[in-house]
């Protein structure tokens, strides 16, 4: 009986087909129920009682070499099967592929900087790593103000001159200005930091667009007025705006704009607590000194500038409750502005 399962294993080894068909026919010859194999499983019975145990292994051994040889075989000629051109449908459309979304910042960034270019604004870009001159002297900030605090500014030498990440993208507004005479009308979007402890409402790093305008006869009125249509357009046609009085050491007079609460109308509710108006940025009309520290006529020339925070902007437009959702990248959020783009 042994001798007859090692002659079948050394004829099953060395079979060879030529094609699918030929393979089926090895299959039935030693698989099927009148194949080989099982004509060996029926001899089983004769087998006396104490080679039982070791005739039965090796016959299950067969049966499984038998199986492996015979779907080897139908595998090969699978492959070449499907590696034929005639066989490839070429019509059939393609498994479609998952597609990223743009982030929910630069969505919005997007949007402010097109209703800015419908006002004729261009756009200004300037580094992040900057120096104290950029983001804090040409600006009019008194040597003890509080933004030159360590607690307040990330800087990364002090010597010989201070180098520091940008609180805030006037800086930008300073290159363009030693460079550019007037007519100048730009605004500068981009990543700022500053030194706040994570969370929900505060992050080490946001993203503003800041807005310059500086010609001969540029009044506070025509601040106004750009502001307005701003809001209007980001906002819905019935927006309304109000500026409070404020204090920028860079522009003078300055002040503080508020749009009406877009979640209650301005009648008054939780998110505005109340007061029916949310706070969304800060302008001013440019200082003579600022204007002077950069080589332009303050007698000839008048300017504003404005400022805001693109996550502010997105978290009323969107109503994201905490800041941090925006750097964590969960893929969930980010699919949730699917549509907006
Ligand atoms: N630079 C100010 C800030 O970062 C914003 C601002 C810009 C205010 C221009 C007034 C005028 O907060």
């Amino acid at each position: 009986m042994l001798e007859k399962i090692n002659a079948l294993r050394e004829e099953i080894a060395s079979a060879t087909a030529s094609g699918p068909e030929e393979v089926e026919q090895l299959r039935i010859k030693y698989l099927s129920k009148k194949g080989a194999v099982s004509a060996l499983m029926a001899d089983f019975r004769n087998v006396p009682a104490d080679q039982k145990r070791e005739v039965g292994q090796k016959i299950n051994e067969l049966k499984t070499f038998a199986t492996e040889k015979i779907n080897g075989l139908k595998d090969s000629f699978a492959v070449a099967e499907d590696a034929s051109l005639d066989e490839i449908d070429l019509t059939r459309t393609a498994t479609p592929g998952v597609v990223g979304t743009r982030h929910p910042l630069s969505i919005v960034k997007n949007e402010m900087l097109r209703i800015f270019a419908s006002m004729g604004f261009t756009i200004a870009e300037g580094p992040e790593i900057e120096d104290d001159w950029h983001v804090f002297e040409s600006l009019n900030f008194p040597p003890d103000h509080p933004a030159r605090d360590m607690q307040d500014t990330f800087f990364i030498s002090r010597n010989p001159v201070d180098v520091l990440l940008r609180t805030h993208t006037s800086s930008v507004q300073t290159r363009v200005m030693e460079k550019t005479q007037p007519p100048i009308r730009i605004v500068c979007p981009g990543r700022v930091y500053r030194n706040e402890a994570i969370s929900a409402r505060a992050h080490c790093f946001f993203h503003q667009v800041e807005g310059l305008y500086i010609d001969k006869d540029v009044s506070f009125a025509d601040l106004k007025q750009v502001l307005l249509g701003f809001a209007r357009q980001m906002f819905g046609p019935e927006t309304k705006i109000r500026l409070r009085p404020s204090y920028f050491p860079f522009t003078e007079p300055s002040a503080e704009m508020d749009i009406s609460c877009d979640i209650c109308g301005g009648k008054g509710c939780a998110f505005c607590k109340g007061t029916g108006w949310v706070e969304i940025l800060g302008c001013g009309m440019v200082d003579p000194n600022v204007l002077k520290a950069c080589g332009i006529d303050p007698e000839v020339y008048t300017g504003y500038a404005f400022g805001m925070g693109i996550e502010r902007i997105t978290n009323l437009k969107y109503k994201v409750k905490d800041l941090r959702m925006f750097s964590e990248n969960d893929v969930r959020f980010l699919r949730e502005f699917e549509a907006a783009h």
